[in-house]
């Protein structure tokens, strides 16, 4: 039976897959109001102690075992088994919040648009969506006060101590990458298309570094640069940013700093104020904990998906375009 919608007031979550990014949801539910963490899901035993113990809910080993007891569920799992937990809740009538990549290719995506009973009962968590600074430059890129936009630069980097602990199951372009062809497309309004990409080995025997050349439909350019490169010794273990030229000045976004340069051609310049931290102990949990409020408040309103299938599945078209472009294979196609 379905037990959200307009009327109640507390949607039942449960994790499914409590590693690195499940650990973050699970504490980061704890602030959404309407929320309640009821249980995990996860193959691990030691992930289901560690919540056991730091969270005090239930802890079961598959997410078939906790359908009954929630209303919706967010998954956590490693990007190959997206697919299966989020087909189990869908056909189950739960919300779900899927983590990006939606999945590792658009078949498997299609798949998962297929099982939603309603359109609305899928977000993907494109947590770059919730960012103040982000939403304020998509508001400055859509306004058209730029004008026509010429080229765009996104980069997102990270350190090899973030790369050793996974590049045997991922990629730095379907781990970083993805987020940049969601934020491209977010931004813009338009459609990215891969021309070309080059990657290097030289810490794992994946591409560790990869340069993505893209085109828009009006014309303008870009680059995708993506790495976890960056060694141990570096104080911030990130380094992404975004820069947007077009006719009528600039638009740079660090994601280093909380302030948003805006420096136009007319002479003016402006640090924007977006500063949204909360604490120093906030961290990137706090963009997630607009994600989760987002997904709690669209169940309990009965509103509109915050992030759609189809918006997931047209970032995940890109990092596979991008990875067939690395491969030296033509591109899937649509
Ligand atoms: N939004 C972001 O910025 C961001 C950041 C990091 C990771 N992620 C995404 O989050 C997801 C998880 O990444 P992670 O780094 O936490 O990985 P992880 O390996 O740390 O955690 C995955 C967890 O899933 C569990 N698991 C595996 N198979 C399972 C199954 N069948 N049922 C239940 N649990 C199962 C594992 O035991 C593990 O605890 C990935 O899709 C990743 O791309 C997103």
């Amino acid at each position: 039976m379905q037990q959200w919608g307009p009327g109640v007031d507390r949607l039942r979550i449960g994790v499914v897959g409590v590693g690195v990014q499940g650990q973050l949801h699970a504490r980061a539910l704890r602030d959404v109001r309407q929320a309640e963490l009821v249980a995990v899901a996860d193959i691990s035993s030691r992930n289901r102690e560690w919540a056991e113990t730091h969270l005090g809910v239930r802890a079961v080993p598959d997410v078939g075992d906790l359908l009954d007891e929630v209303d919706a569920v967010s998954v956590c799992t490693p990007d190959h088994l997206h697919e299966d937990a989020t087909l189990a809740a869908l056909a189950a009538g739960k919300r779900v919040l899927l983590e990006k990549p939606m999945a590792l290719s658009r078949a498997s995506c299609d798949r998962i648009i297929a099982g939603r009973p309603d359109p609305d009962a899928l977000m993907i968590g494109h947590v770059l969506r919730f960012d103040p600074r982000v939403l304020r430059l998509r508001e400055v890129v859509r306004s058209g006060e730029l004008g026509d936009i010429w080229h765009v630069k996104v980069w997102r980097c990270t350190s090899q101590a973030v790369g050793e602990g996974i590049w045997d199951r991922t990629s730095v372009a379907w781990f970083l990458g993805i987020h940049d062809a969601d934020l491209l497309r977010f931004v813009t309004g338009r459609e990215v298309e891969v021309t070309g990409a080059v990657g290097r080995k030289v810490l794992s025997p994946s591409h560790d570094v990869v340069h993505a050349t893209v085109r828009f439909a009006d014309g303008a350019i870009g680059t995708m640069e993506n790495n976890w490169t960056l060694p141990h010794s570096r104080p911030s273990r990130a380094d992404a940013g975004l820069r947007i030229v077009g006719e009528h000045g600039i638009l740079e976004m660090n994601l280093s700093h909380n302030d948003l340069l805006y420096a136009r051609r007319d002479g003016v310049a402006s640090f924007m104020d977006t500063y949204f931290w909360p604490g120093r102990d906030g961290g990137g949990a706090y963009n997630l904990r607009t994600e989760l409020e987002a997904f709690v408040d669209a169940a309990l309103t009965g509103g509109p998906t915050p992030v759609s299938g189809e918006e997931g599945r047209a970032a995940v078209a890109v990092v596979e375009d991008v990875e067939a472009a690395l491969a030296g294979d033509p591109p899937p196609g649509n």
